[in-house]
């Protein structure tokens, strides 16, 4: 059989549209909206956003229509796709390694990811009680405080969120969750509108928008790039596999150019509302921006404290959060899982099991490293602050380039047309020099300079 003609064992996408929905459902997720603005803030703002949305651009873009196509040739888990395509393209199987890290990576993500959808859970509770109700920044930020500081119910949060996010893997369901994204994406999208038009009302609109949008080129350092670099990959949940798993399940068909753009405009939209909802609140009652993981809850509370119904919106805001959480939680683990099902023989229950205390184990590091272990420090970085900095900033950019490099250099370019299907010879040598030369020396260039080689 001609190997374009391989279907995955486990399955496909019924059509284009449900591909994009699933991808854009692993996409946008905390990394959005709980990661996003608290790394603008950190990193100084606007210089911060510029250089992720080049990045975006420049590298996200491509290197995603790299990683589908790998995906839809080799249709199978990452780790095997890497084994067919190294064989057809008579290279050394030590291109596993794509494979190997992503699943890694992935398991580890969702260590900590798992910890923050807690959050978001506890979140949800916390918004029906009606506590936020008046609530004042200081207020906001005091309860967050409290919340953190407590290791039991960190450690309780954490187990639902993975308890309820391994039954989903487990039992299949997650084409229900695709369908409930459907409607319930585009409706996180107009609640975020909602909390932008409350931003207004707060006198500082002006100031969010500045902070976000008028680049201070003083305020950028090695490591703020290094960590926009870093947040484009994960917002796009690139360099792991997760994306190159949902390429395989992708028809013959589909324009990945086009679907790629698609997802990658989605993705930033969402990063940047949620920006423009938070910042004018920071100003507005003198919170920090650069105050960390905890700038949404200590923020989003305020307005929905303030705001005409903010109860209800404030409910459904978290929910919202938390079901964009899920889907992103899904495709971190399913390259482990179906590596485990296709390599073992195990049953589905069996794998998402193994998977999923594995998983936890690991998150029990980021849990205490608000509180028993907030004074444990690795090279200066808590437990948390170090599992997302190899993730991030080094697994996936590196994960990255071997994409890049793999599906520049060694796939025939005949191969990759075929996939590709871009018809205009210009876009094609474009993409082909995108991956070939800039994606790879760029991110070389921004890693070595963060490490204070350059
Ligand atoms: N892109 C997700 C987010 O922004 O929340 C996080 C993520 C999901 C990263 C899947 C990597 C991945 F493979």
């Amino acid at each position: 059989m001609n190997i374009s003609d391989r279907q995955s064992q486990h399955g496909q996408w019924s059509s284009r549209w449900t591909f994009i929905l699933a991808a854009t459902g692993a996409a946008v997720g905390l990394g959005n909206i709980w990661k996003f603005p608290y790394l603008t803030g950190q990193n100084g703002g606007s210089a911060f956003v510029l250089i992720y949305i080049i990045c975006v651009a420049a590298l996200g873009i491509p290197l995603m229509m790299a990683e589908i196509l790998l995906g839809r040739r080799g249709r199978a888990t990452p780790i095997h796709t890497m084994k067919v395509l190294a064989e057809e393209t008579n290279t050394t199987q030590w291109w596993q390694i794509i494979g190997w890290s992503g699943t890694i990576a992935g398991m580890l993500i969702l260590s900590y990811y798992s910890v923050i959808g807690g959050w978001t859970l506890a979140y949800i509770v916390k918004s029906i009680t009606g506590i936020f109700s008046g609530a004042t920044g200081e207020f906001a930020a005091s309860t967050f405080g409290t919340f953190v500081g407590s290791a039991s119910s960190l450690f309780f949060w954490h187990t639902l969120f993975m308890v309820i996010t391994m039954a989903i893997v487990a039992g299949g369901v997650q084409g229900g969750l695709e369908k409930a994204v459907q409607f319930l994406m585009p409706t996180l999208f107009v609640l975020l509108l909602v909390m932008v038009g409350y931003s207004m009302t707060t006198g500082y609109f002006g100031k969010g928008l500045a902070f976000l949008f008028t680049p201070d080129f003083s305020k950028l350092t090695g490591s703020s790039m290094l960590a926009a670099m870093g947040q484009a990959f994960f917002s796009l949940s690139l360099g792991m596999g997760t994306i190159m798993i949902y390429g395989s399940y992708v028809p013959k068909d589909t324009s990945i150019a086009t679907t790629t753009i698609a997802i990658a405009l989605a993705d930033t939209a969402v990063a940047l509302l949620a920006g423009m909802a938070i910042f004018p609140i920071v100003f507005a009652n003198n919170l920090e921006a650069s105050s960390g993981p905890g700038l949404i809850f200590q923020t989003l509370p305020v307005a929905f404290g303030n705001m005409t119904g903010g109860m209800i919106f404030g409910s459904l805001f978290f929910t919202l959060l938390l079901v964009a959480a899920w889907t992103s939680s899904i495709s971190l683990i399913e390259p482990l899982v179906t590596w485990l099902i296709e390599t073992f023989g195990m049953s589905r229950l069996k794998a998402a099991i193994y998977s999923g205390v594995a998983t936890w184990l690991f998150g029990l590091g980021t849990v205490w490293s608000f509180n028993l272990w907030a004074d444990l420090k690795f090279f200066g970085l808590t437990f948390f602050d170090l599992l997302d900095f190899i993730t991030s900033n080094l697994m996936l950019p590196l994960g990255g380039i071997l994409i890049a490099l793999f599906a520049g250099w060694l796939m025939s370019a005949e191969h990759t047309k075929a996939e590709l299907h871009i018809a205009n010879p210009l876009l094609y040598t474009t993409w082909q020099i995108l991956v070939r030369y800039i994606a790879p020396v760029a991110v070389f260039i921004v890693l070595l300079n963060a490490i204070g080689l350059l």
